[in-house]
């Protein structure tokens, strides 16, 4: 498998630091930043618009101090929203961040990012990859991103815009099945990424014998989580990260 030399690390911040401050922000990607963690999980997806968006929902509502739906707000309307005060009064003011603002903020910081394609119901898989991978690999060197998806469709763009070498692409699973081969080899998958508690043992050893990356989200349990450092997981995802500091394995 030809990939960049990616160093993860143990620890990912998951939205940014999601536990301390609004998800997918310029603000949780600082925080993440001032505790020492030096990768961010962050969700993008595109305004009605075409612009490139660090969101996770399909709407505004639970983030913001708006309503309605991703997919018919263009950058004007969104700029108005506030999208800090939901998590507390001290991030009043913060706004939705693009894609460009969050990548010059990621190059600043020198962090990398698993960057998940977030395709939510409805929306466009190769709109979504067309319009956010050539700014992604422009903007931040090769060992500093991993772009994930759930979507078939979107990774299979990803790898064909991107060629055969120069991006790591993770392949995100509900459950990891017994053909979980079929959707990581076609896009030559640098990464499993499983859901921590659907994971068996067994099937963490398939991946990793394999050859692939195993990662987990989204752990936020260190003491119950534990036994899947010794099944070959190499990083967690998680809200809170430092509570992990203390029980990581040895290196
Ligand atoms: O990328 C890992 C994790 O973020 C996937 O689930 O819903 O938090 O985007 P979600
Ligand atoms: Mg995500």
């Amino acid at each position: 498998m030809p990939h960049p030399d990616i160093s993860l690390p143990r620890l990912i911040a998951h939205r940014g630091l999601s536990a301390h401050a609004p998800e997918n922000t310029l603000s949780a990607v600082r925080a993440a930043h001032a505790a020492g963690i030096a990768w961010v999980e962050l969700d993008v997806q595109l305004l009605g618009d075409g612009t490139p968006v660090i969101w996770h929902d399909a709407t505004i509502r639970r983030c913001s101090d708006g309503r309605g739906r991703l997919a018919e707000l263009d950058l004007a309307a969104v700029r108005r929203l506030d999208a800090g005060s939901w998590f507390g009064d001290v991030f009043l003011g913060e706004r939705m961040a693009t894609l460009a603002e969050m990548l010059a903020l990621l190059d600043e910081l020198a962090m990398g990012v698993n960057l998940e394609l977030k395709v939510n119901r409805g929306r466009d898989p190769l709109a979504l990859v067309e319009a956010t991978l050539p700014a992604v690999m422009d903007v931040l060197p090769p060992e500093q991103r991993l772009v994930s998806s759930f979507n078939d469709t979107a990774l299979a763009r990803a790898r064909d815009l991107a060629g055969p070498d120069s991006l790591a692409l993770g392949v995100l699973f509900e459950a990891v099945g017994r053909d979980w081969r079929r959707r990581c080899e076609p896009v030559q998958a640098l990464s499993v990424h499983a859901d921590w508690k659907r994971l068996s043992r067994m099937r963490a050893s398939e991946v990793v014998n394999a050859g692939y990356r195993l990662l987990c989200y989204t752990a936020n349990d260190p003491t119950a989580f534990a036994p899947r450092w010794h099944w070959g997981v190499e990083s967690v995802i998680s809200d809170d990260p430092a509570r992990f500091l203390g029980h990581l394995p040895e290196a």
